[in-house]
């Protein structure tokens, strides 16, 4: 029997809804919040009213695109958490209403499982390439930075994680500095691309096992950018192409060694990325190479399925309906993961 499951992302500032038939992807909508732009990061109070106005114009094209009316959902997927309870709120919310006006059950998603588990869905013209169980899954978002031994759907466990700033934040905090505008990471990745990688040396972490830190990194970033503009005010505008491609390339190395670690102690040669920091294409680049001098099979996900995006949430939801895992009416978003686990 076909299972057709509505999800919906609100956890940060991306308004997202999808809607699933079984694992394959009939609609996804995204409606991106300009409004942050001009503050350099997300501003939590401004990321609910925006979703509150978007949420209900998102859901109703998102059936349209896919061509079915509300009657026809057996479920609704929400992000639960991890992110800014404001705009989770908005997602729990509406699932709610929704729910209680169709009578269909709701499921709970954690926002990161949803990340990876971007990689279980097909397009209705095309089967996209899947890993298989056990992979690992180096997730590299805006707030979190893990690898994680993915054994089955509802089975998964963080190996390693970040000790201080995310991957993303590295990008975010460090664009900020070189006064480029928010999100800096795809900013940071298009620069990078006509920069010397070579050209600066940025500190490298000393952690044990499968942990990251970032926050050394950026903190030389800083130094050096300090020193270089007391000396030359224009230091940033005429070095930013190399500042940026030797950034990321020490984002990536820093990714890189732990993961590598990571699957020559676990033996898994199924590897995947995930998250918003997936997108860089110099991650990617990298990873298909170090993936072709291992014997690993690399996974990289189509760029929609990188940043926030609902599609994620209904295919995790899918998984955990199958198992029967309904939410009741009672339930409330988080904001930090540990809430969830
Ligand atoms: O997964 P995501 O959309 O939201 C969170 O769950 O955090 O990730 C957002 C993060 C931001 O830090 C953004 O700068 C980064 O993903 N990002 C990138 C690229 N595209 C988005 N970082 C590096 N290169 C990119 N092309
Ligand atoms: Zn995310």
């Amino acid at each position: 029997m076909d299972i057709t499951i509505l999800g919906i992302e609100s956890s940060c500032d991306d308004t997202s809804a999808a809607v699933l038939r079984n694992n394959v992807l009939l609609s996804n909508v995204i409606a991106s919040q300009a409004v942050h732009v001009k503050y350099g990061g997300v501003i939590p109070e401004l990321a609910s009213r925006a979703h509150q106005q978007n949420i209900v114009p998102v859901v109703d094209t998102a059936l349209k695109e896919a061509g079915i009316g509300v009657d026809q959902i057996d479920a609704i997927a929400f992000t639960r958490g991890p992110g800014l309870v404001g705009s989770l709120l908005v997602g729990v919310s509406f699932a709610k209403g929704l729910s209680l006006a169709q009578r269909i059950p709701m499921v709970e998603v954690n926002h990161l499982q949803g990340h990876i588990l971007s990689h279980l869905i097909d397009l209705p013209d095309r089967t996209l390439p899947h890993p298989e169980f056990p992979f690992l899954c180096l997730l590299v978002s805006g707030g979190h930075t893990q690898i994680v031994r993915v054994d089955s759907p509802a089975s998964m466990e963080i190996l390693g994680t970040t000790i201080d700033d995310a991957a993303g934040e590295a990008f975010d905090k460090c664009a900020k500095v070189m006064g480029l505008p928010y999100p800096g990471g795809p900013v940071i990745d298009r620069l990078a691309a006509e920069g010397d990688p070579q050209a600066f040396r940025f500190a490298h972490p000393r952690v044990e096992g499968f942990d990251y830190s970032f926050s050394g990194l950026k903190t030389s970033f800083l130094y050096t950018l300090r020193d270089a503009v007391a000396a030359e005010p224009d230091f940033i505008e005429r070095h930013k192409a190399d500042l940026c491609a030797s950034l990321q390339t020490t984002i990536i190395e820093i990714l890189l060694k732990q993961l590598v670690r990571a699957a020559r102690e676990t033996g898994i040669r199924d590897i995947a990325i995930a998250g918003g920091v997936s997108a860089n294409s110099g991650l990617r680049n990298a990873i298909a190479a170090e993936g072709r001098k291992r014997g690993w099979r690399t996974f990289l996900p189509e760029l929609k399925f990188t940043t926030d995006n609902a599609a994620m949430i209904a295919m995790a939801g899918y998984h955990r309906y199958l198992k029967g895992e309904f939410a009741s009416l009672d339930i409330a978003p988080v904001a930090r993961l540990e809430e969830l686990l």
